[in-house]
């Protein structure tokens, strides 16, 4: 069961031993009342059955207000300290007993004080030792009231008589009241640990999820909120390098920074391996990305033990950002994009901070055909998780397919179609099972004639989408080689929308230089040859020289950043 679930259980039991026990109160009370004959005398209600119906309307009445009463304010009676719903809640039954004992005051039953024993009780549980200890004195107090306005010899016959009974009173309520409290202090030290990072002090992964998910789920929220990922750079080569005390001394330094950044309405909590999580609510996006990038700069200034050996010659971290409601709409959604911005920052921009951008964002769309997008990311995001080894490619694709369209010239609108059929060209691929998609070993005939399939499937799922027509040719046809020897129509050379030849280069360099269990993955320039290899025959010769400089530049900026 999860944490916010056991909550949940944890005080609907709460509300329901409450109101049950006030409930209980209130027959009892209505019960002595009938009984009596003094306060409904014969002569008020000369029929038995009047009485039974009044006892029965009214416990109607008191059941229907003390169950909305208790309803509206359950789950709330762990608010700290002295409060007015603590008072009401252990005031009922006190209420209650109050009436029970007037109405008894003259009667023949025996002791009917004992009664006083429910408030204390619901006062000790609820409050703890002081708030027992002091319902215990209260009833003391009424109690001599009682008999000081009832008897004559008032004081003396307390005493006498109610001695043990008062003794009892405050035994029951400093015993209770202190099981309470010792069960209270357990709770908040499980509680603390669950929630706590042991490692680095930060919060846990599962208090950051609680917390998304109590944020999302209630639904009042309205301020904005940023999710900030942090990775350390090749956290697992510096593990291997010096061993794992000190990536364990690595992750306290840097959860030091976040531990440091003292922000109103924020939390860090360590996310996974060398991740961490910051969660600000009420901030701004470009506040987030300041925040990150004095985190990134802090970092930078640091001297950690052995940085010189690291491939880059320091220890540096990424970071990712999504932000609700500007990207997200729930947490899952939230986390999925900051973790696609932070594979961004990784891997095209190492040591940068990336704020997630959506190729779709900008497009101009009906309000049907944006609930049809929604659902295409969803899809999209649903192949990422399915076909774990291409973690973020289209992602990528769109990045280089994007670059490659700039250099060749293409224009705004049609570079625009590149973003939207890049991020979307392998969407068929979601009606291939997860078992042929992550099959480790090499296809039968018949696994590959589904794999073929994905180009049409794909293309017929965007067919609904008026705006995005352009692109269904483009992803039919993203397999097709430039000899004609590709599927799924065996077009050849400029028959061959450019957009698809383009994605063609892209996605196969992708491919290659990506991690896949059965074999090793290719440096950008094995894989480079690999296309070289093959252009005029899979590639298209001139798109091949435009990618070439793609890479070139890139590795030149990369160098300037270094
Ligand atoms: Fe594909």
């Amino acid at each position: 069961m999860k944490a916010l679930e056991h909550e949940e259980k944890r005080k609907r039991d709460i509300f329901e031993n409450v109101t049950t026990l006030h409930m209980l109160c209130m027959y009892i009370m209505l019960f002595t009342l009938v009984i009596n004959k003094d306060f409904f005398s014969i002569y008020m209600f000369p029929l038995l059955n009047y009485k039974v119906l009044l006892f029965m309307s009214v416990c109607l009445l008191l059941f229907v207000i003390v169950n909305l009463y208790n309803r509206r304010y359950y789950c709330q009676v762990e608010r700290k300290g002295f409060n007015w719903l603590k008072i009401s809640y252990v005031g009922y039954p006190l209420f209650m007993t109050l009436i029970i004992l007037y109405i008894l005051r003259d009667s023949s039953i025996v002791y009917p004080e004992i009664m006083l024993l429910l408030p204390v009780i619901i006062a000790a549980s609820i409050g703890g030792q002081v708030f027992g200890l002091t319902m215990a004195a209260l009833c003391a107090v009424i109690l001599f009231l009682f008999e000081y306005f009832g008897h004559t010899s008032a004081v003396y016959s307390m005493v006498e008589s109610n001695f043990i009974f008062l003794g009892i009173l405050f035994v029951v309520g400093w015993f209770i009241g202190s099981q309470a409290d010792s069960e209270k202090e357990q709770r908040g030290y499980l509680i603390t640990l669950a929630n706590t990072d042991l490692l680095t002090g930060l919060f846990s992964y599962r208090y950051l999820q609680d917390k998304l998910q109590e944020y999302f789920q209630n639904p009042d929220h309205q301020q904005s909120l940023v999710l900030i990922l942090l990775d350390i750079d090749y956290f697992k080569y510096y593990n291997d390098s010096f061993g794992h005390l000190m990536g364990d001394k690595l992750l306290q330094i840097i959860a030091g920074f976040l531990h440091g950044l003292k922000l109103e309405n924020a939390f860090a909590a360590r996310y996974a391996g060398g991740q961490f999580a910051l969660v600000l609510q009420g901030y701004e996006q470009s506040e987030a990305v300041e925040i990150a990038e004095d985190i990134i700069r802090k970092i930078n200034d640091y001297h950690f033990y052995g940085e010189k050996y690291q491939p880059e010659g320091k220890v540096t971290v990424s970071c990712g950002i999504a932000s609700y409601p500007q990207h997200a709409s729930n947490s899952k959604e939230l986390q999925g994009y900051a973790e696609q911005a932070l594979y961004k920052s990784r891997s095209l921009s190492r040591h940068n901070v990336e704020l997630y951008f959506s190729v779709f964002d900008n497009i101009e769309i009906t309000h049907d055909e944006r609930e049809i997008l929604n659902s295409i990311r969803t899809l999209v995001s649903v192949i990422n998780a399915k076909d774990r080894y291409t973690y973020g490619h289209s992602e990528r694709v769109t990045y280089y397919s994007h670059r490659v369209a700039e250099i060749i010239g293409l224009s705004e609108e049609e570079i625009k179609w590149v973003d939207y059929a890049s991020f979307l060209h392998d969407i068929g691929k979601i009606e291939i099972d997860r078992d042929i998609l992550n099959k480790p070993s090499r296809l039968n005939e018949e696994e590959w004639l589904v794999i073929k399939q994905h180009p049409i499937w794909g293309s017929d799922m965007v067919k609904p989408l008026a705006k995005m027509r352009p692109i269904v040719p483009i992803i039919r046809h993203h397999h097709e080689n430039y000899d004609g020897s590709g599927y799924p129509d065996g077009l050849a050379g400029d028959d061959i929308p450019v957009i698809s030849r383009i994605i063609r280069i892209v996605d196969s360099y992708d491919a290659m230089t990506s991690y896949r269990p059965y074999r090793r993955n290719l440096s950008s320039s094995e894989a480079l040859k690999e296309i070289q290899d093959y252009t005029g025959i899979i590639f298209d010769p001139e798109l091949v020289a435009s990618f070439e400089r793609v890479l070139e530049e890139e590795l030149e900026e990369m160098n300037q950043i270094v």
